[in-house]
């Protein structure tokens, strides 16, 4: 009897511990027929839920609907949890264990139409710096450069579908834009700004950064010259691509010099859709899963 109360107190404590909803999600998600629930974290959700094995197809329209809580049914009773087709704490703990991760794969071909690839591997612990290669369009490796693409948050950062999170994988349309208005915070050079996502989670988060309804808008590759960036270690971003100031300025002058590529006006995103054709692409994948 004691240890059965033991027992009891103890679920009661780790229920109620892990009964918040986690990153990127903030709230429960669920059917109604009246005013359906609708937005950013529903989308994530469906993206997600395609990804099971479970699941038969349906439109990842941003609408909790019928077809939705249909698909989390049967994610949920193909992974032993209980069937209510809502995506309550444990559900949306287990899509994001399960099927956070693209599985892209960088092709090793250099694609037709640009000027150049920046290709970076990273470890999912975000905290470890990766190396990033610029390629040139006879797909050899130009210049090699450590990046960090740890966002904020504890553990190595969020995860990259969150806000701040980690600079989310895949393959983006990138393009060299003149320098941010903050030397401090995004260093005196030109910064590639990632315009538009093609494949993997990047495509999913950022079909067009210059979208307002994209969840992570306002990618760069870029530096910073502020107190945190003098301590000898790359420092986490929101969700940017960080390297020294150094290697920032070198890759404007290879790109410029080297590969004619022409440096376009930086509207910071509010220019709806980005108005230029891009000229490079980024490809962003993950070692070691
Ligand atoms: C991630 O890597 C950092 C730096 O190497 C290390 O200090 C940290 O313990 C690692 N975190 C995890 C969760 O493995
Ligand atoms: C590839 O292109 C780069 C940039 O134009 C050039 O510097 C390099 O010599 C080329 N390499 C080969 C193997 O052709």
């Amino acid at each position: 009897m004691k240890y059965h109360l033991i027992l009891y107190i103890t679920l009661t404590i780790i229920a109620s511990v892990s009964a918040s909803m986690p990153p990127p999600f903030k709230r429960e998600l669920y059917y109604t027929s009246s005013n359906p629930l609708e937005g950013s974290d529903v989308y994530i959700a469906q993206s997600f839920l395609l990804r099971s094995k479970y699941v038969t197809s349906f439109p990842a329209n941003k609408v909790y609907d019928l077809a939705t809580k249909k698909a989390v049914e049967q994610f949920q009773s193909g992974n032993s949890l209980s069937v209510d087709g809502i995506i309550g704490p444990a559900t949306a703990n287990l899509l994001i264990k399960l099927h956070l991760n693209d599985g892209y794969k960088d092709d090793g071909r250099f694609p037709e139409g640009y000027l150049y690839k920046i290709h970076i591997s990273v470890h999912s612990n975000r905290s470890i710096p990766a190396t990033a290669y610029l390629i040139a369009p006879n797909n050899t490796r130009i210049f090699k450069f450590p990046v960090l693409t740890q966002g904020q948050g504890p553990n190595g950062g969020y995860n990259s579908f969150s806000d701040s999170g980690n600079t989310p994988t895949g393959l983006y349309e990138i393009d060299l834009n003149s320098p941010e208005n903050d030397p401090d915070d995004f260093g005196p050079y030109p910064v590639n700004r990632l315009t538009r996502g093609l494949a993997g989670n990047g495509a999913i988060i950022t079909p067009d950064t210059s979208k307002s309804d994209n969840i992570r808008a306002g990618l760069l590759v870029h530096c910073g010259q502020s107190a945190e960036w003098k301590k000898g270690v790359i420092p986490p971003s929101h969700g940017c691509i960080h390297s020294w100031c150094s290697n920032i300025q070198r890759i404007w002058k290879i790109l410029t010099l080297d590969l004619g590529v022409k440096v376009n006006k930086n509207y910071f995103g509010s220019v709806v859709p980005y108005p230029f054709n891009s000229q490079g692409v980024l490809s962003l994948e993950l070692l070691d899963e």
